[in-house]
C-alpha cells in the first residue's frame, strides 16, 4: 500500500483550550499576576507548548556552539526534540530528531559531531540535509524520497540561532532581525567561542523564570550583579525610593557618558521596546554599567582582556535584549552572555546560560573562566531560589493574584504578550495590551 505525503505530513491539531482554560485566559486581570493554574496545571503547560513554544520563534543556541560542518546540538522544546546541525554548506539546519522508520530518537547526546545521521534502531541513514540515503531490506520499489527527516524553520541573526516549530512561522521575524542586527553585529559573535555553558533546572513554571528576569524589584537579592547592574532598572525617576537616589544619580552620569561613547564608536544605543506587540515581542537597548562600566564584575572592570570584534573601547556598558517568549541577552565589550529558557513540565524549567569570548582569547591569559561566569552563575542560582519560592507559594490553595509595581512593567508586558498570543492562537476574544 502506498502512503501519500499528505497523509504522512498531517500535523496534530493545536491544543484548543478547554472551557476552564478559555475562561482563565478571558478573565485575566490586567496589572495582576496570573491565576495559579497558569503555573501549576499540566493542561496549561500543554497549551503553552502548543501555542507559545510551537508557534513562535524560540532562541535556542549561538552559532559558535556548532562551528564546523557536522557539529550538532539536540534541543528539547517540551516533547519536541530538534537537531541543530551545521551542514556541509556551513549553514545551520534544523531537523526533527524523529526517525522516519518507526520514530526512534536518532541523536541522543546533547551535542557532538556527525557525518551522516544513523538511527541506532534499524540503521536508517540520513544525510545532513535529512534525505534518507539508506534503508536496509526494503522492497525494490521503496521510495526513499518520501521518508526524509522532517525539517523545521531555522534562522540565524548576528550569530544567534532561532527555530520555529510551526509550518507558518510568525512573519514579523524579518522586521525584528533587521532592527536588532545593527546593534549586535559589532560584537562579532561569528568570531567568538564558547568559554562556558551551564544548564540548570529550575523548580518553577517557565513563565515564573521569565517574569523574574523582567524586573529588578528583587535585585537586592543579587549582591554580585548589583556591583555592575544599576539597581534602578525599571524605575521611573518619580517612583524612585530614596535609598536608590545615589545609584540613580550615578546611572544618569554613566548613561550620558555611554551615549557619547556609543556615538563616537558608531554603536546604536537607543531603546526599542515592543514587548507586547506582535508575535516577536522584544526590547533592546545599550545601557550603562556601574563602577568602571566595562563588564559584569565586582568593580565593573573587564573579565576578558581580549575585546570582541574590532572594539578598542572597553567601556561600552551592556547591550541588553529581552525577547518573548524565552530569552534574554547581554553583549558587552569583552564577552556576551545568552540565556535560553525551555519548558520541561508545569513546575520544571531548563535555563541554559552561555558565555562567549573572542575566539582568540586564551583562558588563563585573557580571562579566568570562574571570574567570567561568577556574576551570572551566582545570579542564576539566586533567581532559581526566588522562582522555586514563587512556585511553592502559588501552589498553595491560599494564593491569590497580586499587583505588579510600576517598576515591574516588563512583567506586565510579558504577561500581556502571553495572554494575547494565547487569545490569538486559540481564537479567544480580543487582545489585551492597552491597560497601562
Ligand atoms: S526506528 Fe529508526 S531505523 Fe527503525
Ligand atoms: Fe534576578
Amino acid at each position: 500500500m502506498t502512503t501519500t505525503p499528505a497523509q504522512i505530513h498531517r500535523l496534530p491539531a493545536s491544543a484548543a483550550p478547554s472551557g476552564m482554560l478559555a475562561e482563565l485566559i478571558e478573565r485575566r486581570i490586567p496589572g495582576m499576576s496570573l491565576e495559579a493554574p497558569f503555573y501549576t496545571s499540566e493542561e496549561v503547560f500543554d497549551l503553552d507548548v502548543a501555542e507559545i513554544f510551537a508557534k513562535h520563534w524560540i532562541f535556542v543556541a549561538t552559532e559558535a556552539e556548532i562551528p564546523e560542518p557536522g557539529d550538532y546540538l539536540t534541543i528539547n522544546i517540551g516533547p519536541h526534540s530538534v537537531i541543530l546541525l551545521r551542514d556541509d554548506d556551513e549553514q545551520v539546519s534544523a531537523l526533527h530528531n524523529v526517525c522516519r522508520h518507526r520514530g526512534a530518537r536518532i541523536l541522543n547526546e546533547p551535542a557532538g559531531s556527525v557525518g551522516n545521521l544513523v538511527c541506532g534502531y534499524h540503521h536508517w541513514t540520513y544525510s545532513s540535509d535529512g534525505s534518507l540515503l539508506h534503508a536496509d531490506s526494503q522492497p525494490a520499489d521503496f521510495d526513499r524520497s518520501a521518508f526524509s527527516l522532517r525539517t523545521l524553520a531555522v534562522r540565524t541573526v548576528a550569530g544567534l540561532v532561532f527555530v520555529c516549530l510551526s509550518n507558518s512561522p510568525p512573519q514579523d521575524f524579518d522586521a525584528y532581525a533587521k532592527r536588532i542586527e545593527p546593534y549586535i553585529a559589532p560584537h562579532a559573535l561569528a568570531r567568538t567561542k564558547i568559554a562556558a555553558q551551564e544548564d540548570i533546572i529550575e523548580d518553577g513554571n517557565w513563565k515564573l523564570v521569565m517574569e523574574n528576569n523582567r524586573e529588578c524589584y528583587h535585585c537586592e537579592g543579587h549582591p554580585e550583579l548589583s556591583c555592575s547592574l544599576f539597581p534602578t532598572y525599571g524605575y521611573e525617576e518619580g517612583g524612585l525610593p530614596p535609598r536608590l537616589r545615589p545609584a540613580y544619580n550615578r546611572y544618569l552620569g554613566a548613561d550620558a557618558d555611554l551615549k557619547l561613547t556609543s556615538e563616537a564608536n558608531a554603536l546604536p544605543y537607543a531603546r526599542i521596546e515592543e514587548l507586547r506587540q506582535g508575535a516577536t515581542g522584544f526590547r533592546i537597548q545599550r545601557e550603562p554599567l556601574d563602577g568602571a562600566g566595562e563588564s559584569f564584575s565586582p568593580d565593573g572592570k573587564l573579565v576578558c582582556t581580549k575585546l570582541l570584534g574590532e572594539f578598542d573601547e572597553p567601556r561600552l556598558g551592556r547591550l541588553s535584549m529581552h525577547l518573548q517568549p524565552n530569552a534574554w541577552f547581554h553583549f558587552l565589550s569583552d564577552h556576551a552572555v545568552t540565556f535560553s529558557v525551555l519548558p520541561l513540565a508545569a513546575g520544571k524549567t531548563a535555563l541554559r546560560t552561555t558565555w562567549l569570548v573572542h575566539e582568540d582569547a586564551v583562558e588563563g591569559r585573557d580571562y579566568d573562566v570562574q571570574a567570567l561566569k561568577r556574576v551570572w552563575h551566582r545570579t542564576n542560582a539566586q533567581d532559581g531560589t526566588f522562582v522555586a519560592r514563587a512556585q511553592l507559594g502559588i501552589s498553595s490553595p491560599a494564593y491569590l493574584p497580586g499587583p505588579y509595581a510600576p517598576n515591574e512593567y516588563q512583567v506586565e508586558d510579558f504577561v500581556c504578550w502571553y495572554i494575547n498570543r494565547l487569545r490569538a492562537g486559540t481564537g479567544a476574544a480580543g487582545e489585551s495590551g492597552e491597560e497601562q
